[in-house]
């Protein structure tokens, strides 16, 4: 009798746990990092995008672009290791905390070696710290001795760093964030990524590459699926890649506020309960029960 009610209950929690490919499970790693550090909501998703784009720039194959995608979505993984109160500290931070920062890069390396699927996607995550003038860490590699990939979300790393708020009051204008680049060209950058990144800006004349123009750009999209009529199942992968890709981006409260605006009703016309159910695992913006929810409302509607 109690061996049957574990499989039961073994049998109803595996079918409440959600499917997730690597991509969601990648965004899903993204976003603990990032909430982790309050300074940086979103970060790691616009340095896979800013990574995919100079890669794209540069030429290389649509299987290399996804790959320095996906590094860039886990290069700062190995924050996971390191103590929130550091990470999050407002004062200047001691040598020893300097020390333990630095260690992201080699405790992301292991994860990622271990863990994924593709051991590869740990280059990103040890060297992108490195500088092409050999002083950065942890390995002060030099030029094309560090790997290309990692020069590349480097150079995504530090646009990032540019163009978002972080701990500045506002974002740098485009044109300094662009003479910066220029002045650390050969120095912190590869010449020819530092170049590729200089010519990505001088096409986005919107300045939709900096924080508040992707999250604008997330805010369009959602207002459009929302739009004014239901949503059909067809829809439901639309609707579901932009709440990630909003999630990803936007903190918590932005977030919640966005997914609120979206008339979810529509998706379980029937069910109140279900919907406040969902309304409130929204509100908790807890990873696993967003997507559980979003399923739960799309068996409701089929
Ligand atoms: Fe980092």
């Amino acid at each position: 009798m109690q061996n049957r009610n574990l499989t039961e209950t073994l049998a109803r929690e595996q079918a409440m746990i959600p499917v997730v490919d690597d991509e969601t499970l990648a965004l899903a790693l993204a976003r603990k990092v990032d909430a982790k550090d309050h300074y940086t909501n979103g970060h790691s998703l616009r340095v896979a995008r800013y990574a995919g784009l100079i890669a794209a720039r540069l030429g290389m194959s649509e299987d290399q672009q996804k790959k320095i995608y996906n590094m860039g979505l886990l290069h700062d993984v190995g924050k996971i290791g390191i103590s929130g109160t550091i990470i999050n500290k407002p004062s200047r931070l001691t040598e020893q905390e300097f020390e333990e920062i630095r260690t992201h890069t080699t405790i992301g390396y292991e994860i990622l070696n271990t863990i994924m699927e593709e051991p590869d996607l740990a280059v990103g995550a040890r060297w992108h710290h490195e500088r092409y003038d050999g002083r950065g860490y942890p390995d002060g590699l030099s030029g094309t001795d560090i790997p290309e990939e990692a020069r590349i979300i480097c150079m995504a790393d530090c646009y990032d760093a540019m163009t978002s708020r972080r701990s500045y009051t506002t974002i740098h204008p485009q044109a300094q964030v662009r003479a910066e680049i220029l002045r650390c060209r050969g120095t912190q950058f590869d010449p020819e990524i530092a170049n590729a990144m200089v010519a990505i800006m001088d096409d986005d004349h919107a300045y939709h590459l900096s924080e508040l123009g992707q999250i604008h750009m997330a805010e369009e999209t959602m207002e459009e699926i929302a739009g004014d009529d239901p949503i059909t199942a067809a829809e439901y992968d639309d609707v579901l890649a932009a709440l990630s890709d909003s999630a990803a981006l936007m903190d918590y409260e932005q977030t919640a506020r966005m997914l609120r605006a979206l008339p979810l009703y529509r998706i379980a016309p029937d069910d109140r309960e279900d919907f406040s159910a969902i309304r409130h695992a929204f509100h908790e913006l807890d990873w696993e029960g967003l997507i559980f929810a979003i399923d739960a409302a799309k068996v409701h509607h089929e």
